[in-house]
């Protein structure tokens, strides 16, 4: 289905060009004044409003504020001539979109603006959607990801939930193997039963053993009581065993024994118990890998790899990191009480052109600590970069804050740099010249000749 759009414009010559330019790609409704984009506003479902700031009987910000107070997640842009710079850059703080200035020179750029501005909309109703979902399917973890990759893993995740086969899931450090571990139990048949979790890394042999196995009353010094373990109290339900590569060869073998036999031992006794669980591993470590160094047996990885189910790193997932970052800012401002938000364009173009290392758990790291530190109100570039420094790393390649590759050569990607850091320091700097100054450490007239090169500034 194609994205709705209002185009609130008295000027046709405005309306036809958004609506041509569109044409394909979006279902373009126009209104020429105040009264008619009520009435729109009223009767459709907008993913996405671009508002004339002068309209005839109407101020178009007022108009946007009306329609915030209805709709608050509603994403619009503010159209605007250069005169009135500044109060669009004061609205781009209350929670608008972005604001773009006529007349349209780039359309190329109007429509990536629109493009952005529609992706944004989608991420807001896909978290109220899973908001939805999840008040159904209690006890299930947060999955948020409408990537291709991710929606292939989610559709692996419901075929294989149901089945009592072992499953290993692989993936690098921080691309979500707990949640999917506990997404399959919420999924699985079994979720009524417990689902029980450990980590085989850095946990000594001993300690290992004991946990899974339990253990009799005086099996070793300081058994005191008798003690149940993670084979026993898993039965009926699932037991998630997190980094396998790191078990030793011992218990190994020890697992793959219980696994054929369906039974198990406590220390200290030699009476055989039944136990039924179902197994989920996982592992950052190709598996593959640690057999063929000799690291890990052949036959355990053969037993538990049944069905692999590999957890694509964020890198991957064409659209997630907008998805992700809304959804965690979301988190953090209920957690902290705090207002922060939303992601300027230029933020949104950082976040999804930083490589995260660390996955998930790094952009949701950066998010918290963003909001954590912000004082409320829309974050741009600017804020991100801090955290982004130790979040995120920039992509030596081809990272902007535009979020284009980079020009080859040497002046276009000095002067691309430098439009897109004018814009961004104008916009934090709320349009004030001499906070923009201050901020950037930029002599005003300096700084001054260089806006006005640019168009951010007129006289
Ligand atoms: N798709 C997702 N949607 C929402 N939150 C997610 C998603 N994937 C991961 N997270 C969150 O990111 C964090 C890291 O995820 P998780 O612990 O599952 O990763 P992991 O692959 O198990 O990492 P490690 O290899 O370090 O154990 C968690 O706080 C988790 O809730
Ligand atoms: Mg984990």
């Amino acid at each position: 289905m194609l994205p709705k759009l209002l185009v609130v414009d008295d000027d046709h010559y405005t309306r036809t060009l958004i609506r041509r330019l569109l044409d394909k790609s979006a279902e373009v409704h126009v209104a020429a004044d105040g009264a008619e984009a009520r009435r729109r506003f009223a009767a459709e479902d907008f993913n996405l409003v671009l508002m004339d700031q002068c309209l005839p009987a109407d101020n178009g910000l007022e108009l946007l504020r009306e329609f915030r107070a209805q709709r608050p997640k509603m994403v619009a842009i503010l159209i605007t001539g250069f005169a009135d710079v500044r109060d669009a850059v004061a609205a781009v703080r209350e929670g608008l979109f972005d604001y773009l200035t006529k007349p349209f020179e780039d359309l190329e750029a109007l429509e990536a603006v629109i493009g952005k501005a529609l992706e944004m909309d989608g991420a807001y109703r896909e978290i109220d959607v899973l908001r939805t979902r999840l008040a159904a399917e209690a006890g299930a973890p947060v999955i948020v990801g409408g990537s291709p990759a991710m929606e292939r893993l989610l559709a692996q995740v419901r075929q294989v939930a149901g089945l009592d086969t072992t499953v290993l899931l692989e993936g690098e450090s921080g691309t979500g193997k707990d949640v999917i571990a506990k997404l399959m139990h919420a999924w699985s048949g079994r979720s009524a039963r417990p689902f029980l979790e450990l980590n085989c890394g850095g946990l000594p042999e001993t300690l290992l053993e004991s946990l899974l196995f339990g253990y009799e009353k005086g099996a070793f010094t300081g058994a005191t009581q008798a003690t149940t373990g993670y084979f026993e109290k898993a039965h009926g339900g699932n037991l998630f065993l997190d980094e396998i590569a790191d078990m030793s060869p011992k218990l190994q073998s020890s697992l793959l024994r219980v696994l054929q036999d369906h039974t198990f031992t406590r220390i200290g006794s030699t009476q055989p118990r039944p136990t039924d669980f179902r197994l989920i591993c996982a592992t950052n470590r190709p598996l593959a890998a640690e057999v063929k160094a000799g690291r890990f047996r052949e036959d355990l990885y053969f037993r538990i790899n049944v069905i692999p189910v590999r957890l694509p790193p964020l890198r991957e997932r064409d659209g997630d990191v907008i998805r992700l970052a809304v959804h965690f800012l979301d988190h953090f401002n209920a957690k902290f009480g705090k207002q922060c938000g939303p992601f300027s364009p230029a933020a949104v173009r950082a976040m999804e052109t930083c490589s995260w290392r660390g996955n998930v758990r790094q952009l949701q790291h950066c998010v918290e600590r963003l909001v954590a530190l912000h004082p409320g109100g829309p974050i741009d570039f600017l804020h991100l970069c801090p955290g982004c420094d130790q979040g995120g790393d920039r992509r030596a390649s081809n990272c902007t804050a535009s979020g284009k590759a980079i020009p080859l050569g040497y002046q276009d990607a000095r002067a691309e740099f430098e439009r897109d850091y004018l814009r961004s320091l104008f916009d934090s700097a709320g349009g004030n010249m001499s906070e923009a100054a201050r901020l950037s450490g930029i002599p005003r007239q300096n700084l001054y000749v260089r806006m006005k090169r640019w168009g951010y500034v007129t006289e």
